[in-house]
């Protein structure tokens, strides 16, 4: 079923007339699809088949009540930028476990509250906040589960304004400083290096962008190899492209297989 389609020239949300919705709830009126979210998570987890993997969220999209825990149900991870955020999705129902904190501005308070739940790790954008973790990771007594968010500095191809990959956007660490950040998390008593996080950017429609930044990705990966330093998994990002007005995107299952 379609999550919205016109039947009888009316428009319906999945079998439900909108103009029924609007009788009952009045207009404007916000409708969600409850078969589309779930069909379209379901479509990234399992372009991956056996693989190990977790496919999360991006909380910002949306951190609708009803709408984080219908993905909590369905054994969604959440990528969370805010301790707000990572509430929402904990009254929703969503594990701490399953979430990944990423963003520039994370607070020590906020810093102090994801670990106390246990989110599953913290994507780190710089020198300093990797610094501000440890040091609040120390206060509590705790290991802080880490990944560095490297910039590949490629060309998602997509809006400058949600462009997040290129040297001049805000996100992340310069790849060449990524290895000695990296060093300092491995060598600290409340740091534990688990993955390298990569996000390029929003609405891209095409493949080869998420690979060039795979590339350089595995290229640090190897490097970090050498030095002894090991990565339990990668994350990477940069949303698909939505068809808004019929153009092409990024078919999931061929993004995935390459
Ligand atoms: C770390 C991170 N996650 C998620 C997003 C949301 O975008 P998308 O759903 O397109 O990946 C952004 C956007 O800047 C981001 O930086």
């Amino acid at each position: 079923m379609l999550s919205f389609s016109y039947q009888n020239h009316t428009l319906h949300a999945e079998s439900v007339a909108i103009t029924d919705l609007m009788a009952a709830y009045g207009s404007p009126l916000y409708v969600y699809s409850r078969t589309g979210i779930e069909n379209n998570w379901r479509e990234f987890d399992q372009a991956f088949g056996t693989h190990p993997h977790l496919v999360c969220y991006a909380v910002k999209a949306n951190s609708n009540l009803a709408v984080l825990n219908i993905l909590a149900k369905i054994g969604a991870g959440f990528d969370i930028v805010s301790i707000g955020e990572l509430e929402r999705v904990l009254v929703a129902g969503g594990k701490a476990n399953k979430c990944v904190f990423s963003g520039v501005a994370k607070t020590v308070s906020e810093i102090e509250r994801a670990l106390e739940v246990g989110v599953r790790c913290f994507n780190v954008e710089s020198a300093s906040e990797l610094n501000r973790i440890e040091s609040v990771a120390q206060s509590v007594d705790k290991q802080a589960p880490i990944s560095i968010r490297v910039n590949p500095n490629v060309d998602a191809k997509t809006h400058p304004y949600i462009s997040t990959g290129l040297k001049e956007n805000k996100f992340g660490v310069d790849m060449n400083e990524a290895l000695d950040l990296y060093q300092i998390a491995q060598k600290s008593e409340h740091l534990s290096v688990q993955g390298l996080d990569c996000h390029i950017g929003s609405q891209i429609t095409d493949v080869s962008p998420f690979l060039d930044a795979l590339d350089k990705v595995l290229e640090l990966l190897k490097q970090l190899n050498t030095h002894g330093i090991t990565i339990h998994h990668l994350d990477l990002g940069g949303g698909i492209g939505i068809d808004y007005e019929g153009e092409e995107t990024i078919n999931i299952q061929a993004y995935i297989n390459a």
